[in-house]
């Protein structure tokens, strides 16, 4: 498995190009399910969750044409062609889904136009057991019959999905995608309440107006959906990935460098922002992004809850845990999102960082001097950033393990970070 090592303490000054959102990418790829025509996707992120995707997606029938980059050269993202013309199967095997969870998302497309899907159950993951029982019950609020065999999910909708009412019990990001897609060929109106309000569904919402549904109340917790007979193509770009912003913004807070991110959008990470700041960062808007520092002021401990979006995001907790164990003073994290995800810490403390976490929801931070490189283990995609962060501020080298988990959600993660550079490169075993 390969590794990641850093040698740390260089302040990063330079730019970072922000590639597209892999958890937008993702229900935007099976969305293409709801067409029988063509759902063309730019600035995709070349993720192995994306790969995964395409290889479920392709395993159902659609045909999957990969342009390369867009016209305006390498930095964009990838484009790909989807069609659901010929869907051969409405089956998502275990052997896939098991791999990744976003699998479920093939479930309310498939339902909603073929009248019928098998998905593997996706099981939990290291974050926590992860459940899809919202999803369910949604789909059973738009007339879906379900059942649960030999680890799957079966569900059928003979005569159809019809529209109904849906409130959430909570927030959910996947659920509310998928009852969101499912939805627009459902006959009648779907009212879908206390939905989830992240930029990805934003971008999803937008995407599927463009294919011709039709959607009210984007951006807010109440999606008004009338069902239509068909959607059709369209063509759509990834908006770029809020929580890969996020993590960049804190290696430049971290190292006490200097960087511009180039395609980043403020407005997707307040929450964020708003924490870096009172940290001690410098923010200021560019052309195209913006551009944060911190050169000359010490770090600051900041107290942070995770919450549903527009609060603090949950992805990005590890990512500020990390810049917090080297904050003078103390700083209180709460997770309100995931049972279990602490997982960075005992890994952190191992850096030296000084962190108790509490009944697993909250840690207390207590700043350090300094952090020292030591041999890490990563257990889910953000914890293992987490370490990254850290072994790029801690004094002596950090050997990242099982850095397979970055793969799936941040692109060319050490090209990105040694082009401003950090002293970070790729050991293959
Ligand atoms: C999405 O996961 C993201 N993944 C996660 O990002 C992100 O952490 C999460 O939303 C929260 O923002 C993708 O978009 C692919 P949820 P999702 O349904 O949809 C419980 C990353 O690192 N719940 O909003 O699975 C659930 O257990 C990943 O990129 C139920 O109980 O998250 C959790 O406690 C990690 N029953 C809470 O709701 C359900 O049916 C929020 O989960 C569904 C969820």
């Amino acid at each position: 498995m390969d590794r990641i090592v850093i040698r740390g303490g260089v302040p990063l000054h330079g730019e970072i190009q922000i590639s597209g959102a892999k958890n937008a990418a993702l229900p935007l790829m099976a969305a293409c399910l709801l067409s029988e025509e063509t759902l063309t996707l730019s600035n995709l992120p070349h993720l192995a969750d994306i790969s995964t995707m395409a290889h479920l997606l392709a395993d159902l029938g659609v045909e999957i044409s990969m342009n390369g980059h867009a016209p305006n050269g390498g930095h964009a993202g990838r484009v790909f062609g989807l069609s659901g013309k010929n869907i051969s199967s409405t089956t998502a095997d275990y052997d896939l889904v098991r791999t990744m969870r976003a699998s479920i998302l093939v479930l309310g497309p498939l339902l909603a136009r073929f009248g019928e899907a098998k998905v593997s159950l996706p099981g939990g993951c290291a974050i926590g057991t992860r459940p899809v029982d919202i999803h369910l019950k949604g789909l059973e609020a738009l007339g879906a019959e379900i059942e649960l065999e030999g680890g799957y999910v079966i569900a059928r909708a003979p005569d159809g999905l019809k529209g109904g009412r849906y409130l959430f019990p909570m927030v959910s990001v996947g659920a509310t995608e998928n009852l969101l897609m499912a939805a627009t060929l459902a006959e009648g109106e779907t009212v879908l309440a206390n939905s989830a309000r992240e930029p990805e569904i934003t971008d999803l919402a937008n995407c599927l107006v463009a294919m011709g549904a039709k959607i009210e109340g984007i951006g807010s917790d109440t999606l008004t959906i009338q069902g239509v007979p068909a959607l059709h193509a369209a063509e759509h770009s990834v908006l770029p990935d809020r929580i890969e912003i996020g993590t960049y913004a804190t290696a430049a807070v971290i190292t006490g460098g200097d960087l511009k991110l180039v395609g980043a959008r403020l407005d997707l990470i307040e929450a964020v922002a708003e924490i870096l700041g009172s940290a001690g960062a410098t923010i200021q808007e560019i052309d195209n992004g913006f551009r944060i520092s911190r050169t000359d002021c010490e770090l600051k401990g900041v107290d942070m809850i995770t919450e549903p979006y527009p609060g603090f995001p949950t992805d990005m907790q590890a990512q500020l845990m990390a810049l917090m164990a080297v904050a003078n003073g103390a700083s209180l994290i709460t997770e309100t999102i995931f049972e279990n995800r602490f997982m960075h810490v005992p890994e952190l403390c191992r850096m030296g960082a000084n962190i108790n976490v509490h009944h697993q929801a909250s840690a207390i931070v207590r700043g350090v001097e300094k952090l020292s490189g030591a041999q890490v283990m990563a257990t889910d995609l953000r914890a293992s950033v987490s370490l990254v962060l850290a072994g790029l501020a801690a004094e002596g080298e950090t050997v990242v393990n099982r850095v397979y988990h970055l793969d799936r959600g941040y692109e060319h993660l050490e090209a990105k970070l040694s082009g401003c550079g950090a002293r970070i490169e790729r050991v293959k075993d």
